[in-house]
């Protein structure tokens, strides 16, 4: 569907206050004709010609007096100027409340509108697949949540609001405008497609430009996000001047574009205004023709001021309604970028056929093949099983496809060959969501949220009480540390939880899996070394994590293999070998090579007798 349409729908919820906004807009409108049209008579009580219909009278003049008569009978001619002064101030105060109300009406729906768009975009993001992320810039992102809905509002106050009072606005100043001189009036309008041509010229490209601007404007949001999130890295290496350089690149970039975009866009004012004062010049001269304005005499003074002001007041509509083109194509522009998002496919739904997860038995891999989108197949034809309450460690080279397997179990991603049985039933008929309630993850590197450290175990875990989360705490081995931050439990941790020590961070994600208090765990030992102290309150705290749970595990600690019930070799995407520790230590090998390599260094620091 066109990106105009689904702006509208987005609109609907909102179309009781829109109703009442055009209402107000409608007699802001007509109000402001009649103060308008007032200005008749009180000129003529000035002008001491009040009653006398002279030559080059006009039809709005005749009804102006029929109008303004009964109220200022009997009045001496400054008595009667003081009354319709005053009424044409009361109409001045109704009418520019009548607008503020219009116009706190539209910002509310205006904003309603941008809260929906942006949390229905936020949420439709959570559920891409992960590929998704890998592809699209975060800045993209934040910048498409942020700017471009902000953008989108326009559609309301400039399109909707303002489209309307001015064509309001229009219509009743034609209609005074023709009831001084038809043929004058006819002869201003003449004009008018000559301005909206003209402007419809400059606006055709805009559209495409704003598209690239937006563009832009994601990249820079981009660029700043990443580098200002990679501190530690720059400075480390002292990029500080390279990437200043980039980012002017970057911001020179987006520079070009909004002037391109403004040299259209900021057009049309001027244009407009060159018009009106051709126009103001012709209408002075033409109201002193008597054959121009159909009356057989010029206009009176106070008409041709009252016409002059009329036709002066139609530049700001008509300007309004030239511009909505341009201002409609920035709003398209950031429209179809966001609607962009919305149309990627949502991964993670839940099928009406889905099946609730049941785990009472076994985990079967069978014959699972894997490749990310069109690379080369990083899992082949792996089969084993995790039965229920035993560990099973996954080990093997870096890049052997470890963390990629156990990516398979909470269905991040679903094999392209074979099929993983829960109790017999494929994972793929099981809902992401109740498959996930039943597993705790523990990931290579921690992620910790800018929150307390309440808030950090608790996450997933939100009926946690204070006792629980300080428990799940104690057996991570985390109590101790915790108990010695300024602010205890409720200190803020940090952007990504920087205030901790690595193994104080694992300790943490520790303590949430416990406290999750999942049947399943899957764990992704982290590969980075810690102290002997840290690193034997860590495995401590994992050992109590993995007790009376069924656990897949990437062992990178040799106290972790030497506990797995069974221990599951892979390279390169496959299976070598399988068995516990003494019967693949005795096999040689793969298992050896590595034990020699990566574990044997342990057995000294650690105390631990092979
Ligand atoms: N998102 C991805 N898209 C494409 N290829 C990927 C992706 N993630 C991993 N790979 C590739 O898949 C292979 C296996 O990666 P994986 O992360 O599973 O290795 P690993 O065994 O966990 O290694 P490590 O011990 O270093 O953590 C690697 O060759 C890697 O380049
Ligand atoms: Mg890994």
């Amino acid at each position: 569907m066109r990106a105009e349409l689904r702006l509208l729908r987005l609109i609907i919820p909102y179309r009781g206050l829109l109703v009442v906004g055009l209402g107000t807009t409608l007699l802001a409108s007509l109000l402001d004709g009649f103060t308008l049209v007032l200005l008749v008579p009180i000129l003529k009580q000035l002008f001491g010609t009040a009653g006398a219909l002279r030559s080059g009278s006009t039809q709005l003049e005749g009804l102006m007096d029929r109008v303004v008569d009964p109220l200022v009978a009997g009045l001496t001619p400054g008595q009667a100027a003081a009354r319709l002064v005053v009424l044409l101030a009361a109409g001045l105060v109704l009418k520019n409340a009548l607008s503020y109300a219009s116009t706190q009406v539209s910002v509310r729906a205006q904003e309603g509108l941008v809260r929906d768009l942006r949390t229905r975009l936020f949420g439709h993001l959570l559920t891409l697949d992960f590929g998704f992320f890998q592809r699209t810039r975060g800045g993209q992102l934040i910048s498409g949540i942020i700017t471009e809905v902000d953008q989108t509002k326009t559609v309301i106050t400039a399109s909707l609001l303002s489209f309307f009072r001015s064509l309001v606005v229009v219509a009743v100043t034609l209609f005074i405008l023709s009831q001084i001189s038809l043929r004058l009036t006819l002869l201003t309008l003449a004009f008018v497609p000559f301005l909206v041509l003209g402007l419809q010229k400059l606006l055709r490209r805009l559209r495409a430009h704003a598209r690239d601007r937006a563009h832009e404007r994601g990249e820079i949001t981009a660029t700043a996000t990443e580098r200002l999130g990679a501190i530690r890295l720059i400075r480390s290496y002292g990029e500080e001047l390279r990437e200043t350089a980039h980012f002017k690149a970057q911001a020179e970039r987006y520079r070009k574009r909004v002037i391109r975009t403004q040299r259209f866009s900021s057009l049309t004012g001027p244009v407009t205004e060159v018009f009106s004062g051709i126009l103001v010049i012709l209408i002075i001269w033409a109201a002193t023709k008597p054959g121009l304005v159909g009356l057989g005499a010029p206009l009176t003074p106070e008409a041709v001021i009252v016409f002059l002001m009329a036709a002066l007041r139609l530049t700001s509509p008509f300007k309004t309604i030239a511009s909505f083109p341009a201002v409609m194509a920035v709003t398209l522009a950031s429209a179809e970028r966001i609607f962009g998002l919305l149309d990627q496919p949502a991964h993670e739904i839940e099928a009406p056929g889905d099946e609730p997860a049941r785990f009472e038995r076994d985990i079967v891999f069978d014959q699972v093949s894997f490749r990310y989108d069109d690379g080369d197949l990083v899992l082949r034809d792996i089969s084993f099983t995790l039965a229920k309450g035993r560990v099973v460690a996954l080990v093997g080279p870096s890049g052997a496809g470890k963390t990629t397997l156990a990516d398979l179990l909470p269905r991040f991603h679903d094999p392209i060959s074979g099929q993983i049985l829960m109790d017999g039933v494929p994972l793929t008929r099981i809902g992401r969501r109740s498959l996930r309630s039943l597993m705790g993850v523990v990931s290579q590197d921690t992620v910790l949220l800018n929150d307390t450290v309440k808030a950090n175990i608790a996450y997933g875990s939100p009926g946690a009480t204070a006792e629980q989360i300080e428990a799940a705490a104690e057996a991570a081995n985390a109590g101790p540390f915790i108990a010695v931050l300024p602010q205890g439990y409720n200190t803020v941790l940090g952007e990504r939880g920087t205030r901790l020590s690595g193994g104080q961070r694992q300790r943490i994600a520790i303590a949430r899996a416990l406290l999750r208090d999942s049947p399943i765990l899957i764990l992704d030992e982290a590969t980075s070394a810690l102290d002997t102290e840290s690193e034997r309150l860590v495995q401590q705290a994992i050992e109590r994590l993995m007790q009376e749970r069924t656990v897949l595990v990437i062992a990178h600690r040799l106290a972790t293999v030497r506990d797995a019930d069974d221990i599951v070799v892979l390279y390169s995407g496959g299976i070598v070998q399988r068995g516990s520790h003494e019967e693949l230590l005795r096999a040689g090998g793969l298992y050896r090579r590595l034990y020699d390599l990566q574990f044997r260094g342990e057995e000294t620091a650690l105390g631990v007798r092979v």
